[in-house]
């Protein structure tokens, strides 16, 4: 007899009724305790392939495998008990044909036990996200400025400052709706642009730093709890957390050094040992 989780978690087809209505609530998490927090206030928790950036220290996220995926993505579906949780598909797991990004589609699936995946790429992309979404994998698609392809798109440049762009914008964001894409992530675009996609789009768009006038936003979670010692210029940071993390660590050392480290209460066992 088989034996469904007692969780309920957002699921797919209630990201996609969004569309329109109450804006969607989305930010990265790596780990179970992080992942626990932002879980009690975001309808959706990306691991997203930052974590090569974020958390180990990558120059970019091309080096980020599946193994490190899944990994991650296992410890956010500990802590997250109500989220819909969306991994990343990692550069070089998806590109080369459908069938290649079928496997590890489904392997991240399978091994983390997430609810879809991520991938970037327009149109030239969509062939594989149909492929995917009939054999049952939500894809999350991701448009405008997409990290993987920073080499080919010469940076990290905001997407549709020249108006003759928008036209191949808008049939990237058609096309991925059109193959089946439940949500769209507009990454680095301009505001008019974002906003006609998000009115010309039956499906959700997911905005990082392409204005407000997105269905729902998302934000890399160290950078607006002000932990990260770089913070791109479109993020609004929300917390202090390096600095608060700055100074404990220097008032715990400064302790340590001066043998004023706190003694019996903060012992094994409390004041009597
Ligand atoms: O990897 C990531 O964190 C992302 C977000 C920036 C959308 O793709």
């Amino acid at each position: 007899m088989s034996r469904h989780s007692d969780i309920r978690r957002t699921t797919v087809p209630q990201v996609t009724a969004r569309k329109g209505g109450e804006p969607i609530v989305a930010l990265t998490a790596y780990h179970a305790h992080t992942a626990a927090i932002v879980d009690r206030h975001a309808d959706v928790i990306l691991v997203g392939d930052s974590l090569g950036m974020v958390i180990h220290g990558m120059d970019s996220t091309l080096g980020v495998t599946m193994e490190m995926m899944i990994l991650h993505g296992q410890s956010v579906m500990r802590g997250a008990q109500s989220a819909l949780v969306v991994v990343d598909m990692p550069f070089g797991s998806y590109e080369q044909s459908a069938e290649q990004a079928f496997r590890n589609a489904a392997r991240l699936m399978a091994e983390t036990g997430c609810g879809a995946v991520k991938l970037e790429g327009g149109a030239r992309m969509a062939p594989t996200i149909r492929f995917l979404a009939e054999r049952g994998i939500p894809v999350m698609a991701h448009i405008g400025l997409t990290p993987q392809s920073s080499h080919t798109m010469g940076g990290f440049r905001t997407q549709g400052r020249d108006e003759e762009t928008w036209p191949a914008h808008e049939r990237d964001a058609q096309a991925v709706a059109d193959a089946g894409a439940f949500a769209v992530v507009l990454e680095g675009m301009v505001e008019p642009l974002a906003a006609r996609i998000t009115q010309q789009l039956k499906i959700p768009t997911i905005g990082i730093g392409a204005s407000a006038r997105c269905d729902g936003q998302i934000l890399v979670l160290g950078d607006m709890l002000g932990l990260n010692e770089w913070t791109p210029k479109f993020v609004k940071t929300y917390g202090t957390l390096g600095a608060q993390i700055d100074r404990a660590v220097s008032d715990y050392a400064g302790e340590v050094r001066a043998r004023s480290f706190p003694a019996a209460e903060h012992t094994y066992g409390g004041k009597s040992g």
